[in-house]
């Protein structure tokens, strides 16, 4: 079983649109293939058409170990399935903090099918936190987008340096590959971006590369990959080149077997009574939404925004164990209490916090 990562850092350099779309092809070209998604904004189902509300298991509960793998993976077409993910995934780096093993999670709920897939491809968040961590750890192979800017490159040396740590830790090395996203070779800017990619990299840069290209944003937008969309498109040639390229690539996933050797006996000592709990308000999508209370020891956290059926939601996932917790959000700097929580409790300074009970 081929396990794909794919990670960078920087945000919006097309992890998902590669994920969701090489993910596709493979499934298309007859490979089995599985689709995980790492990260708590869950664009991997959206863009596959797949709503998160379709079901209430997701890979927070499998890393939690509160139900098998094969429960959460859903089927979205032939040969390829999805494991989604949902905004409660940002709370587990929070729900483990200190327990011994928590990098290996993925890794070990991969086990009970490691012979059912060719392939399983793993889109992470934009970060290098606990969650991409688990990625990189449960991953067989790394594809690292970039994209044309001078931060991409720039932060392509930081990552592959965590990427070695992370090597050191599995004992075996990862086979890093590079790809170029959204590229527009009318421009200097791109053409030069991969040249430098191919002399500093000639090992680990692919020579398939992502035009840019309108149709792939028009078909993530209404769930659908290219192969559904537009077969006409230079993105649907450039994702054809790409599958095969990956297929013929070598297949390392004998040199990284002994990653489930070597781990997968971690012991599990996570407190089953916590919980991810997302608070969330509707505010201005530019406003900015802050939220504190007992758990956080009232120290301000930003929330996240999304648009939900056109209203724009911020939210943010938190890790509590059973108990009573007053809060408070923070709009634009000013305290207010949850307008959605009629439970409320005196804040000893003449107003109200809200309270929640786990
Ligand atoms: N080759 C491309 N041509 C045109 N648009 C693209 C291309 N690749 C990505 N995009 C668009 O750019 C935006 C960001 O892409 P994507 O969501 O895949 O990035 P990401 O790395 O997953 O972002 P994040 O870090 O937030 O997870 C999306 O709107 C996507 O449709
Ligand atoms: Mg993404």
């Amino acid at each position: 079983m081929r396990r794909i990562a794919l990670v960078n850092q920087k945000g919006g350099c097309g992890k998902t649109t590669i994920a969701i779309n090489l993910a596709s092809c493979l499934a298309e070209k007859g490979e089995k293939v599985l689709l995980i998604d790492l990260d708590p904004q869950g664009h991997s189902a959206l863009g596959l058409g797949f709503k998160p509300q379709q079901s209430n298991k997701s890979l927070y509960e499998v890393l939690l170990g509160e139900i098998p793998i094969e429960e959460a993976i859903q089927n979205l077409r032939e040969n390829l399935d999805i494991l989604h993910s949902d905004v409660v995934l940002s709370a587990f780096e929070q729900v483990m903090a200190g327990i011994e093993g928590r990098e290996f999670k993925l890794l070990q709920c991969l086990k009970p099918i490691q012979n059912d897939y060719k392939f399983v491809i793993i889109d992470s968040p934009p970060c290098v936190g606990l969650l991409t961590f688990n990625g990189l750890m449960a991953s067989s192979e790394i594809l690292i987008p970039v994209d044309p800017s001078t931060f991409s490159l720039n932060g392509l040396d930081q990552l592959l340096e965590t990427i070695r740590i992370i090597e050191k830790k599995v004992k075996h090395r990862l086979p890093i590959k590079i790809v170029a996203n959204n590229i527009d070779l009318r421009t200097n800017f791109c053409r030069k971006m991969l040249e430098r990619l191919q002399e500093d990299f000639p090992s680990n840069c692919l020579k398939s590369f992502v035009n840019s290209c309108t149709a792939l944003r028009d078909a993530a937008s209404i769930g659908k990959p290219i192969i559904d969309y537009d077969r006409q498109c230079n993105a649907f040639r450039d994702f054809q080149n790409l599958t095969q390229e990956i297929i013929k690539s070598p297949d390392a996933t004998a040199v990284a077997a002994n990653a489930y050797a070597t781990f997968s006996d971690t012991e599990e000592m996570l407190d089953p009574s916590t919980k991810g709990v997302v608070f969330s308000i509707e505010a201005p999508e530019d406003a900015t939404v802050q939220i504190a209370g007992d758990f956080n020891n009232w120290i301000p956290e930003s929330l996240f925004q999304n648009d939900l059926h056109g209203k724009s939601v911020w939210h943010k996932a938190i890790a509590l164990k059973p108990g009573a917790y007053a809060y408070k959000y923070l709009l634009n700097g000013n305290w207010i209490s949850d307008p959605a929580n009629k439970n409320t409790v005196d804040d000893h300074r003449g107003g109200e916090n809200s309270l929640i009970r786990i």
